[in-house]
């Protein structure tokens, strides 16, 4: 039977949320055109082989970083934000103390940062400030695509659920929904998160750790539509991969692209729910029943279960089975067989 571990309120050192994303990507122009008129991120700053962006609403400098490179495209880091320059410091000392590898490193337009790689060799980075960046959000003139507002959330696969789950909860990540899954009630999923919404990292099963997803909230589903509009208008329309429809977990309504590397990026609505009060327990999804629940839309393509972004160096564990798992190909065959 599987169990989530029990939260905890007072964590080694204050992580506030989920902050970016640094990818490598094969044609520079190629991903800006995509990322600011499908997505409608603000490019803040591009030196050299480099550029930075943000959502219109984000005053930290950043969200998204793109290194261009002929190289395969990988994901270099993820980044998180701490609450204060000394909660860096207590991180540092935290992860000593449990023999990861934890550096100070330079990163262009954000304070002290600290590169760790969690038990799994994830590349992960914490920092406590970026340089200020004006808010874009009452200038209409200019929001091209979903005028995306902010970086939301992601999504790795991992090799280990159960490990990985404990690894973020000890450091004070409290787990919004889990999926289970088979006799054995598997823990194929947790959705975890540290701000006031049900996720700032997800871990699904699969060889890992992978970067399955990042994502970016929108002001309004009408915004999310015009993001399709945006990709079919501008030569991406096959890179919509799922979606539009309705998370079961969350209820939050999505659509997933693949950008021109390939990395995963999904587009939702400002999350429905709010997640701040302790006494929430988390919520309990059984993978062989949520398709009868409240969401919509066909499954999954196995492409989706399937495909995600390598981190920089780091060669993925094989990830489990998921039992009861159905992908629209499988669901298409036995409709057409049935019919
Ligand atoms: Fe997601």
């Amino acid at each position: 039977m599987a169990t989530i571990p029990p939260p905890v309120f007072y964590p080694p050192f204050n992580i506030t949320r989920v902050s970016y994303a640094a990818m490598t990507v094969n044609d520079m122009e190629r991903s800006l055109r995509f990322y600011t008129r499908v997505l409608g991120l603000v490019v803040s700053a591009r030196e050299g082989n480099v550029a930075w962006l943000r959502g219109i609403e984000e005053v930290g400098h950043h969200s998204l970083i793109l290194r261009e490179t002929t190289e395969e495209p990988r994901c270099e880091r993820i980044g998180f934000r701490v609450l204060t320059e000394l909660e860096l410091d207590k991180a540092h000392e935290h992860f000593q103390a449990q023999g990861l590898h934890a550096a100070w490193v330079d990163r262009p337009h954000q304070g002290r940062t600290l590169a760790v790689r969690d038990p799994y060799d994830m590349p992960v980075e914490f920092c406590a400030r970026m340089t200020l960046m004006p808010r874009r959000t009452i200038e209409t003139d200019h929001f091209p695509g979903a005028a995306a507002l902010r970086f939301d959330h992601l999504q790795v696969h991992s090799a280990d659920i159960p490990g990985a789950c404990a690894f973020w909860t000890s450091l004070g990540f409290r787990t919004s929904d889990y999926v289970v899954a088979g006799p054995e009630d598997t823990l194929t999923g947790v959705f975890m998160h540290r701000k006031d919404i049900p996720w700032d990292i997800v871990f699904m099963p699969g060889p890992g750790p992978r970067l399955h997803h990042f994502a970016y909230g929108t002001p309004s589903v009408q915004d999310m539509m015009k993001a399709c509009d945006a990709a079919g208008i501008h030569g991406f329309g096959q890179l919509v991969e799922r979606g539009p429809a309705r998370h079961n977990q969350g209820h939050v309504q999505y659509t997933y692209f693949r950008d021109p590397d390939g990395h995963r990026v999904e587009i939702i609505p400002e999350s429905p729910k709010q997640m701040l009060d302790l006494e929430q327990e988390p919520v309990r999804w059984d993978e062989a029943k949520r398709k009868a629940t409240m969401d919509w839309g066909y499954p999954a393509p196995q492409c989706w279960y399937d495909d995600a972004t390598p981190f920089a160096g780091v060669t993925p564990k094989p990830g489990m089975v998921v039992p009861n798992r159905i992908s629209l190909e499988q669901y298409l065959a036995a409709r057409a067989k049935a019919s």
